[in-house]
């Protein structure tokens, strides 16, 4: 679906986002094998959140919505049932990736597959240490998906990561609750602690350290009740939307800020935005209300050590330097390349039709701030994140935009383009 994007005059108003949808994943599936009945308030209501559940539903797992309410019957560690036949993820990198941690300690074999994007996506980085552990696994041709997991006996591992992934952690994490002994995963530089912290909720035997995370393998998981705060990657669409565009100011209540995933606070606070987190409240997760209002940025470096806490954010920081005085230099951002699409060269080629000053050393962005960006015409590349941060950025701009491909955003928000028309004074 193509969408024409024109220039604002400002955007203003209080609004909450959806659920986080890294928080959703992981409670849909630590409630399914934990013991008892779970429910969570806030479940992100996304089209990867949608595959997740299906996923469990498919094996075996009573899953229902009531309200604003999800009701998870949980069967315990070992006690989801072979699917019927291969259980498809959709486009849910996250669920691929972080359900072979589980389905390694069933006793049955499942084929999990997805649609066209997904199926591009790496999966050796999650192949080899569950493969370590003992869980077989067969991947297609180059480590890429379907995967066909055959549960059986789980050894613990101790992994030091070669990449920082939260996706790939929390698999290995799943897997450890399956196997007799500890296994302990240390990161150079720490990735979303989520999984970490539900597990910990759920009565799980974890540590968690600065770099390191142990857990023991074998002790039955508590059914619980949460809340998922909302998300702060959606959060920073309508961040960047106050911050570019002059006279804006919005409150955006409840979102997740766990340290480990809402770097781009910091970032924009050295950017010289004026963004501030009032009614902080402490949690299984911390959440606050966020404010953002519209201010002239500047350019920064940004180290590598802080890529994982800013990974799905890097495109609305993108947008921001291109329009912050002086030079931006993000390093060590190649990760970035195996995201729903290529995000250095999605979001490099939209900047570039609308006069940015993109340019890519390797796995370093060096963007060179202008004064205003100019209306073009766009592509999603069916990326959600590059949807949204061109969709903003195109509110600030000279002129009208279109932009192809944009119903990819119901993977995390469907109802994105309602809530920012809410904002908006035309
Ligand atoms: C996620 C981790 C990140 C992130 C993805 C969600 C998660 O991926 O980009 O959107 O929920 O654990 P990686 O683990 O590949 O960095």
């Amino acid at each position: 679906m193509e969408k024409i994007i024109k220039p604002v005059k400002r955007i203003t108003g209080e609004i909450t986002v959806p659920g986080d949808k890294s928080i959703s994943h992981r409670a849909i599936m630590i409630g399914s094998i934990a013991c008892g009945t779970t429910k969570v308030k806030g479940i992100a209501r996304s089209d990867d959140c949608d595959h997740t559940m299906n996923a469990f539903k498919a094996m075996g797992i009573g899953i229902k919505k009531d309200g604003a309410l999800t009701i998870i019957k949980g069967k315990g560690l070992n006690g989801l049932s072979r699917p019927l036949g291969p259980v498809n993820t959709g486009n849910s990198g996250t669920t691929m990736r972080m359900l072979p941690g589980i389905l390694g300690g069933q006793d049955f074999e499942a084929t999990l597959t997805g649609d066209k994007g997904l199926l591009k996506r790496p999966m050796k980085r999650i192949v080899e240490p569950l493969c370590r552990m003992g869980i077989d696994i067969e991947a297609h041709k180059g480590g890429y998906p379907p995967l066909k997991i055959r549960g059986g006996a789980v050894k613990p591992i101790i992994y030091r990561m070669p990449i920082p992934s939260a996706q790939v952690k929390s698999a290995i994490l799943f897997a450890g609750l399956y196997s007799k002994g500890e296994t302990r995963v240390v990161e150079k530089f720490k990735s979303r602690d989520h999984t970490e912290r539900m597990l910990y909720h759920f009565g799980a035997d974890i540590k968690c350290g600065a770099k390191a995370v142990s857990i023991k393998g074998g002790r039955e998981l508590a059914a619980r009740s949460l809340e998922i705060p909302g998300d702060i990657s959606s959060a920073s669409f309508f961040i960047q939307a106050a911050v570019i565009i002059k006279g804006s100011r919005v409150k955006i209540k409840n979102v997740s800020i766990n340290q480990t995933r809402a770097g781009i606070l910091d970032v924009l606070v050295r950017m010289g935005a004026k963004v501030r987190v009032i009614n902080k409240k402490k949690g299984f997760e911390p959440v606050g209300d966020i404010i953002a209002e519209s201010s002239r940025t500047r350019g920064i470096t940004i180290d590598s050590s802080m890529i994982p806490a800013i990974i799905d954010e890097l495109p609305v920081i993108f947008v921001l330097a291109a329009l912050s005085r002086g030079r931006t230099v993000i390093k060590g951002a190649g990760e970035l390349r195996v995201k729903e699409t290529d995000r250095i060269s999605s979001m490099g080629y939209n900047l570039k039709r609308m006069g940015a000053l993109f340019s890519v050393k390797g796995d370093n962005i060096i963007i060179d701030g202008v004064d205003k960006l100019a209306g073009a015409r766009l592509d999603s590349f069916d990326d959600h994140r590059t949807c949204m941060a061109m969709a903003i950025a195109a509110l600030a701009a000279d002129g009208e935009s279109m932009i192809k491909r944009t119903e990819t955003v119901s993977k995390s928000f469907p109802g994105f383009f309602k809530s920012l028309d809410n904002l908006i004074t035309r």
